[in-house]
């Protein structure tokens, strides 16, 4: 089916999972969509990120998407059930990476940074205790972090103060994984490779959820059989949009096709 994957997070975070998307599966179209006006979701309550959620995923149906990735921890961990109670598109969701994390840590202990909402959310305590009850789980909320990233600050030496006072505590405590739980933070990766020691994996979910999306895209035959032609990516945000030139130069995605445009939510 030649009808675009619909992907969207609160901001650029979810980029983070496009750029896997579109290397498992080259020939799909993508619609992404960042919400960055109304980023951060991190200190919202349930009912408000749902309805955050629910706009977005109307504006991508008027689009004519065929699936949507909701490429937000916050917004999976909150929404997801909601959304798939409400809405016939299939929605694939992603959560922080403990169930990996957990099957390999040999010291026992993990670290997730993630952000209130999925911290505090019913489903992130629910794959703890199915998926991790055998590890000690630190977990520290990315206070600040998403609103950086968003400026286009991943380098910051203020920045590099505040994520050195998360993650000091959870190298005390001896971890060997460290759970990336938030789409954002793997923009963070090189101030974390300068922070941790080397004995200390970083892990997040891009990967998987793109796997997981081929694989229900095809079960439900929705997948676009074209090997000789690339997809297009369009990219739409309602926030400020220089910061996409940034992530186009740190060679963090190549977009295949770009449209930047900004969204008058009047319109929605
Ligand atoms: N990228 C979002 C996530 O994965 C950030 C949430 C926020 O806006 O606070 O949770």
């Amino acid at each position: 089916m030649k009808q675009p994957i619909g992907v969207f997070d609160s901001g650029i975070g979810g980029t983070t999972i496009l750029k896997e998307l579109i290397v498992e599966m080259p020939n799909e179209n993508f619609i992404y969509y960042a919400d960055s006006a109304n980023a951060p979701y991190g200190p919202k309550s349930k009912e408000e990120i749902i309805a955050l959620c629910c706009k977005n995923v109307d504006w991508l149906l008027a689009r004519n998407c065929k699936l949507i990735v909701v490429a937000c921890n916050t917004a999976t961990t909150n929404a997801i059930s909601y959304l798939r109670a409400n809405y016939q598109i299939p929605f694939i969701g992603i959560e922080p990476a403990i169930k990996p994390a957990a099957l390999h840590s040999k010291t026992l202990n993990i670290g997730v940074l993630a952000t209130q909402g999925t911290l505090s959310s019913p489903l992130f305590h629910k794959t703890m205790l199915t998926h991790a009850s055998h590890v000690k789980i630190h977990e520290v909320i990315g206070k600040g972090l998403v609103e950086h990233i968003e400026r286009g600050d991943f380098g910051s030496a203020s920045l590099k103060k505040i994520l050195a006072s998360y993650v000091q505590p959870l190298i005390k405590e001896k971890i060997d994984y460290l759970v990336l739980g938030c789409t954002h933070y793997p923009y963070l990766k090189t101030l974390l490779k300068e922070l941790l020691p080397k004995e200390i994996s970083i892990i997040d979910s891009g990967k998987p959820v793109a796997r997981q999306t081929k694989k229900i895209l095809s079960e439900k035959r929705l997948n676009y059989q074209n090997d000789n032609k690339e997809g297009e990516i369009y990219f739409f945000g309602n926030g400020d949009i220089k910061i996409l030139s940034k992530i186009e130069n740190e060679h963090f995605i190549e977009f295949n096709s770009l449209l930047v445009d900004n969204i008058d939510e009047t319109n929605l």
